[in-house]
């Protein structure tokens, strides 16, 4: 097994942010006091990955490479890739063949921020593993996500539950679990992308893939503690709690959430030079 590589999806329409997006691809506009895609590339970094995928579509992908080039100067390999239509998230590994040849990989979508220490050491640890996982996060408006099905009714916290299932936005939905978009998978994430059908909103969809790895007892999801803090900045109000709640955070604590720079040099990418 080569080294686990790191996709960050950055295409899409955002529809839900327009007129902002109009002209400026969302994962670009800022959350607080850094673009968006700070966010995902920081949580990349936290599990320790160096070598990352960014997708986006073709009219933005230059001011991706404006912002973060080739990666160098984060002590990193970052590569572009033209997703020409939001087909689903899944097609990220058909798009990505090359670039992951036959490695292991951890997919974030361009929106979600994740927050918290022992996250960031869960992370670190699953990394290092050729496990495949997803993770369930408690939320109070589950029907907008990927929510997860346990074998038994759970609406408390608890661990080791079996999981049966993965149900994208269901109308009544079976716990208050969401499933975020940070996804680890083995190498045969290309094959089983491929192998799916489009839903009926013609998207290959992340959930179907998730219940492929299920189908096979492969897949392990793990419930986020509370104490961490999960963000999808879909939409102008998602953006401005995402914001307010950076804004909280560093200035009462004087950490930054999301400073590449600062994360790369922490995990030795990059010198104090
Ligand atoms: O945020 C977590 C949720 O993300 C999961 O719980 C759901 O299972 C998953 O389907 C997804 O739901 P969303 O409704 O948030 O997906 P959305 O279409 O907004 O896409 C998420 C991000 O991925 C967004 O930044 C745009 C990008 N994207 C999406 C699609 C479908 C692409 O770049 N290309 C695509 O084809």
């Amino acid at each position: 097994m080569g080294m686990r590589k790191g996709i960050i999806l950055a295409g899409g329409k955002g529809s839900r942010l327009y007129p902002m997006t109009k002209t400026v691809n969302k994962q670009l506009q800022s959350v607080y006091d850094k673009p968006m895609i700070y966010y995902p590339l920081s949580t990349l970094i936290n599990c320790s990955i160096r070598e990352v995928l960014i997708i986006t579509t073709r009219e933005q992908c230059g001011l991706f490479v404006d912002l973060l080039g080739n990666g160098s100067e984060l002590g990193m390999h970052i590569e572009y890739a033209i997703q020409d239509q939001p087909k689903g998230i899944s097609e990220a590994f058909i798009i990505g063949e090359d670039f992951l040849d036959g490695d292991p990989v951890t997919l974030v979508l361009g929106d979600n921020i994740f927050y918290g220490d022992d996250f960031y050491k869960d992370l670190m640890y699953i990394s290092k593993q050729n496990e495949n996982c997803v993770f369930g996060y408690r939320v109070s408006n589950p029907s907008l996500y990927g929510v997860v099905e346990f074998e038994r009714p759970s609406d408390s916290y608890e661990r080791n539950v079996k999981v049966v299932s993965i149900e994208e936005k269901p109308d009544e939905p079976k716990s208050n679990y969401a499933v975020p978009g940070l996804y680890f998978y083995d190498n045969s994430v290309v094959d089983r992308a491929k192998a799916l059908e489009p839903s009926e909103r013609g998207e290959l969809e992340i959930t179907d893939l998730n219940n492929s790895y299920i189908r096979d007892k492969k897949l392990k999801v793990k419930l986020i503690r509370d104490s961490a803090a999960w963000f999808d900045t879909g939409d102008p109000d998602q953006m401005f709690e995402a914001t307010m709640f950076v804004k909280s955070i560093q200035s009462r604590t004087g950490q930054m959430i999301g400073n590449i720079e600062e994360i790369a040099y922490r995990k030795k990418f990059v010198s104090e030079f």
